[in-house]
């Protein structure tokens, strides 16, 4: 399966990971083309070096070429693969710190972080989308630019671009249950069910077997897990939730069951996730920079994780060689879950083949989760129709109807900070109302 991947957001610290993803899938994807784009020069050209390295090391069919402007790096796709940050990380700790002023979670997908997160991204989805139109217009973009579920929607509802949302969160939150349960990970399968950062779960196999009845037996009596061999307080949660609601949880559910203590602990710890990977960066730069230079590269302690890269190269190998494998994608719901709209993008087990995923039909939502999950969707088709259009007055009810905001004047709040400080990044809510008015910005 020769096929040209063109990687917008190349520079990304992600990368390597990418790179892994390549190499582990490259037989199945000899003779292929890796047109690499990012908006840094510098980093782009680093992780095309660092990728012709590790390619080379291992003996890779693979050309890398870079390219400087969007259309000649989309030109003639087959792939491509999103994976940038607009307004990169200062504008993640924007996102994280000023919901946090107002008490609410400061998260860069979940909430009105997200939703900040998501008016930066959709534009330039939209713009991609656009040029593929003209350049490779049965191109899929398989997409991990956050927040992946609301670029899935904007780019499905309004252009004719073919798009898949990824997340691989599923892969660690089902390692981390098997060991919460006691359980192998090793084929372990569960139906994370719901929208992206917000999955839930009843039923899983192991090795084939349906097993749901034993995981709710193990769930009903789960005790917390041992706090000395856990320091971290993620698992913890997410035990005590999952077996308080009876059903297994994701690892985002935190900011829903416990969003008051996450925001006292945000608030004392003082950074932000942003600025602490921007404290890293550098030396993670430097690093990849002397691995670049190395025969045999190897960059340890890449950013992603082993999960990542992989679970995007399995997607487009899956799609291009019509593998009809089963996924977890986001993907428009075609009545897979019951209880959400059959066009709503959700989270879930899906075949991915040839003519991209085919959702498979998994009932209900589980009752105790069922309106929340309908709440986040109603605030998410609603964020990005305000990211889309650019319209403050459906970006306030975006906003007023996410469950963690629970009054109009800190969605007011939030939404006029947000805006402001992203105002470069925003060119969809230039010439809003407010302004056409000549009403003063904040
Ligand atoms: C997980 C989520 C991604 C998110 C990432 C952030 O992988 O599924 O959606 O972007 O975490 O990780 P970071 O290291 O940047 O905080
Ligand atoms: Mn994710």
């Amino acid at each position: 399966m020769a096929v040209r991947i063109a990687i917008v957001g190349a520079g990304s610290g992600y990368m390597p990971g990418v790179i892994r993803g390549l190499l582990h899938r490259s037989a199945d994807l000899a003779g292929s083309e890796l047109v690499c784009h990012d908006t840094n020069a510098e980093h782009l050209e680093l992780m095309a070096r660092l990728a012709r390295g590790m390619f080379a090391a291992r003996g890779a069919d693979f050309t890398v070429r870079t390219e400087t402007t969007l259309k000649a790096a989309l030109d003639g796709a087959d792939f491509v693969f999103t994976t940038f940050r607009p307004g990169g990380l200062p504008g993640r700790h924007l996102d994280e710190s000023i919901p946090l002023r107002h008490g609410v979670v400061g998260q860069e997908t979940a909430g009105p972080g997200g939703f900040l997160m998501a008016c930066r991204s959709v534009p330039v989805l939209l713009e991609i989308a656009r040029v593929l139109e003209e350049v490779a217009p049965d191109a899929w973009i398989v997409n991990y630019t956050n927040p992946t579920n609301i670029v899935t929607d904007a780019v499905s509802r309004h252009t004719g671009a073919r798009i898949i949302g990824l997340c691989d969160q599923n892969i660690g939150d089902t390692e981390m249950w098997a060991e919460l349960l006691g359980l192998p990970a090793d084929g372990l399968e569960i139906d994370w069910i719901g929208l992206n950062h917000a999955t839930w779960a009843e039923r899983v196999r192991l090795r084939g077997d349906d097993i749901s009845a034993e995981v709710a037996a193990r769930l009903a009596t789960l005790g917390p897990p041992d706090a000395a061999a856990t320091p971290h307080r993620d698992p913890i949660r997410m035990a005590e939730v999952g077996r308080a609601l009876g059903v297994l949880v994701n690892s985002y559910s935190k900011y829903y069951f416990f969003h008051d203590d996450v925001v006292a602990e945000l608030r004392a710890k003082g950074t932000t996730r942003a600025q602490d990977i921007m404290a890293m960066l550098s030396g993670y730069y430097a690093g990849i920079a002397e691995q670049a230079a190395l025969p045999d590269p190897d960059p340890s302690g890449e950013r992603g994780g082993g999960e990542h890269g992989e679970f995007a190269v399995d997607t487009i190998c899956a799609i291009a060689g019509d593998e009809g494998r089963r996924m977890i994608v986001n993907t428009r719901n075609r009545g897979a879950i019951a209880d959400l709209p059959d066009d709503a993008i959700v989270e879930v087990p899906a075949v991915v083949g040839r003519g991209g995923p085919t959702p498979l039909v998994m009932g209900g939502l589980p009752g105790p989760v069922r309106g929340l999950t309908q709440a986040v969707h109603a605030y998410e088709r609603l964020a990005a129709d305000a990211a889309v259009t650019g319209d403050e007055r459906v970006a306030l009810r975006a906003l007023m109807a996410h469950p963690f905001v629970r009054s109009k004047r800190v969605a007011e709040a939030i939404l006029a900070e947000g805006l402001a400080a992203h105002r470069a990044d925003l060119p969809q809510f230039r010439g809003t109302p407010a302004a056409a008015e000549g009403v003063p910005r904040p």
